[in-house]
């Protein structure tokens, strides 16, 4: 099985950006640790990161029956993408909505997203462990539906 992982706009610059809000790790180092899980459950990852929206689709598009399950971190597009959530619809792959940060506990235009309703589960505010918790959800969901 094959498990994408997106990362949205600005969290290239994870480790350096907000720490008190995002923690002290790197992008790169957050997705080794996923990859080494990975490994583990004996699952396929793929890491993407984007600042760029259109690119973001596209790779959601590419996905297309090539991929079983995606964890998704769209960072500011959580608040505003209509196009990045009807692309995930269109491509019918299930997916977990991380957020570092817990979204609820900030301003209130971080409050709403476009993805939480179509999502099999949302994890915010559990730092860079999130996206393991995502992966581990994912491993147990493609083995039940498998
Ligand atoms: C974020 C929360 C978003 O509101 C913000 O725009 C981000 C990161 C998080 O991981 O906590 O860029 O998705």
């Amino acid at each position: 099985p094959k498990i994408l992982l997106l990362n949205g706009p600005n969290l290239n610059m994870l480790g350096a950006r907000e720490p008190k809000h995002y923690g002290s790790l790197s992008l790169a180092a957050i997705e080794a640790n996923v990859r080494a899980l990975a490994e583990k459950c004996g699952l396929n990852l793929e890491c993407f990161q984007s600042n760029s929206e259109e690119k973001l689709i596209d790779k959601i598009h590419d996905s297309f029956q090539k991929v079983d399950f995606i964890i998704i971190n769209p960072a500011a597009f959580t608040h505003t993408s209509v196009a990045l959530r009807d692309a995930l619809l269109a491509v019918s792959i299930p997916f977990v909505e991380v957020h570092l940060s817990n979204i609820h506990k900030r301003e209130p235009f971080r409050h709403h997203s476009y993805f939480s309703d179509a999502a099999e589960g949302v994890i915010c505010g559990l730092g860079a462990k999130g996206y393991e918790c995502a992966l581990i959800f994912a491993a147990e969901f493609l083995a039940k539906n498998a």
